[in-house]
């Protein structure tokens, strides 16, 4: 395989080595940070190597990453008892598995937080990064593939880099990124983004050629999408929306161009954007995290000019038709470290109008985004926590009924609070929208009921509501009742018969 055109450092043919010998590299006790976010751009052979080498020689490391990884690695390595710490975020069954049985300690934090943390020694000090790349220039600049991530700030950090170069992906692909590193505290200054399209940094990871300790060629494509289609619920949502941008855009509180989107991961999420795309809305933005499908098809019918993000990850159909085609979109789309792309100060300043998904919320407006029934983690808070606090809009939404009907999404009290109400703007199901701004707890427990909670449970919720304003208090609760709901699930795997008692006649 001729590689000298991705391969540009004089000289790299002395540190190419197989996934396994570079995987030989990585000791017990290490801390190791690897490229890739919601399965994409993730280093891919030599995490696997190590799992291999692992069912042979037991050792433990703690992963750091962007956020989630494909090709299975956090599964491979959960199942070769590699994991002893992971961090900040994933989606696989098996370790969330393992995360819930205690038996892998996860740390949930905020994606914008991770290298901040990790460049002020919070999280220990990093060995090992391990880097998935399209290229390598002539001076030992990395450029990434689909995410960016953490990549950046773990080369710059970790003692010794591992370069996976992919040549699965396309050379195009070279000056898609942006890359920007701020400076330690206290001489940090304003990072000097005014919009999704301002660039700041280098088209590639600036990291001393010394550094680079192995180069391993690789072949093979991120795994795609999981996303499930939309579907009715998804579309009433996106309709609610709709419905809702036009009146602000009428009442003068939008101008026609909205302001930058960010939506979040996930099916929900996906399709509710790809919905907006019927609103006949022209020349949007994107300031997000993840590019999705849905992002890429507002930017093939005009309603988005530009999207910036840290990674992107899209299904097999719209990845067929994107990536060998790349070229087009580069003035289009730019790829960022998770630190700017999440940035709290570029959030606020440029007004972004936040979507995530929420598992639950309460009638008061707090919302669970990572624990089922308060106790079992999902995914993790991602970057919703670093785009909710600081959003122009706040917006989460759910379907109101989960499994079949056997759970209200709207619950008295959530079981875990992951966005307190003064984070939440305005909430949305398939019913309708509650608009929270200005309302007091009293106000927002009728609107989110009556607006959003599935009419098998809104009885059930009233009268909850009703019982604790007798009892008084700013945010009225029943706190021996407040998580009963949650308890009855774990009991008997649903809430139905808490509406039997509150039903109407
Ligand atoms: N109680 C228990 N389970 C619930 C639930 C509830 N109230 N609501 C949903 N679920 C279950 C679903 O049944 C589904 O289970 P399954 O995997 O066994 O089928 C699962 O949660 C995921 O729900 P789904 O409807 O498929 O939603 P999604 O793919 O849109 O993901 C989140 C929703 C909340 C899990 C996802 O958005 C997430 O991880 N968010 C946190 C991180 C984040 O917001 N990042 C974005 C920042 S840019």
């Amino acid at each position: 395989m001729i590689m000298s055109h991705r391969c540009r450092l004089p000289g790299w043919e002395s540190k190419k080595m197989s996934a396994e010998q570079a995987a030989s590299l990585i000791k017990d006790g290490m801390i190791i940070g690897t490229s890739g976010f919601t399965r994409a751009g993730e280093a891919k052979e030599v995490p696997l190597a190590l799992a291999e080498r692992a069912k042979k020689e037991p050792l433990k490391i703690t992963l750091l990453t962007g956020a989630s990884l494909g090709n299975d690695v956090d599964a491979s390595l959960t199942n070769a008892g590699v994991l002893e710490r992971r961090m900040p975020f994933q989606v696989d069954r098996t370790l969330r598995k393992a995360i819930n049985k205690g038996e892998v300690l996860f740390s949930d934090i905020h994606l914008s937080e991770v290298v901040e943390q990790a460049r002020h020694g919070h999280l220990g000090h990093m060995d090992i990064a391990i880097i998935e790349a399209t290229a390598i220039t002539e001076d030992g600049g990395i450029v990434p593939t689909a995410s960016v991530g953490n990549s950046a700030s773990f080369a710059r950090l970790a003692d010794k880099v591992i370069i996976e170069v992919n040549d699965i992906w396309p050379e195009a692909l070279e000056g898609l990124h942006d890359i920007y590193i701020p400076e330690m505290r206290p001489e940090r200054t304003p990072v000097a983004v005014t919009a999704a399209d301002t660039r700041i940094g280098t088209p590639y990871i600036q990291v001393p050629p010394e550094k680079i300790a192995a180069i391993v060629l690789t072949h093979r494509p991120d795994s795609p999408s999981a996303n499930v289609p939309a579907d009715a619920d998804t579309q009433h949502i996106a309709d609610h929306l709709i419905a809702f941008f036009k009146s602000e855009v009428a009442s003068g509180r939008l101008s026609n161009q909205l302001l930058p989107f960010q939506a979040g991961i996930g099916s929900m999420a996906n399709a509710v954007l790809e919905g907006l795309g019927a609103a006949g809305f022209e020349g949007l933005t994107m300031y997000s995290e993840v590019l999705q499908d849905s992002a890429i098809k507002l930017l093939e019918n005009g309603t988005f000019r530009f999207a910036s993000a840290t990674s992107i990850t899209l299904g097999e159909e719209v990845g067929k038709r994107f990536w060998p085609n790349v070229e087009q979109y580069k003035d289009r789309i730019l790829l960022r470290p998770q630190e700017i792309s999440n940035l709290p100060e570029i959030i606020r300043r440029i007004g972004i109008i936040g979507i995530n998904t929420a598992l639950e919320f309460d009638i008061y407006g707090n919302v669970n985004s990572t624990h089922v029934c308060g106790t079992n983690m999902m995914n993790g808070i991602g970057g919703s926590g670093d785009f909710a606090r600081n959003a122009h809009l706040s917006i989460f939404i759910s379907k109101s009924l989960a499994k079949n009907g056997d759970i209200s999404s709207i619950v008295p009290f959530v079981s875990h609070v992951d966005h307190c109400e003064h984070d939440v703007d305005i909430l949305v199901t398939e019913h309708g929208l509650a608009d929270l701004r200005g309302r007091a707890p009293r106000e927002r427990a009728l609107i989110i009921i009556e607006n959003c909670a599935d009419p098998l449970y809104r009885p059930a919720l009233l009268d909850y509501f009703e019982r604790a304003c007798e009892r008084g208090g700013h945010t009225p609760h029943l706190l021996e009742e407040a998580l009963s709901w949650h308890q009855a699930v774990v009991e008997s795997g649903s809430m139905r018969h808490l509406t039997e008692s509150s039903s109407p006649a």
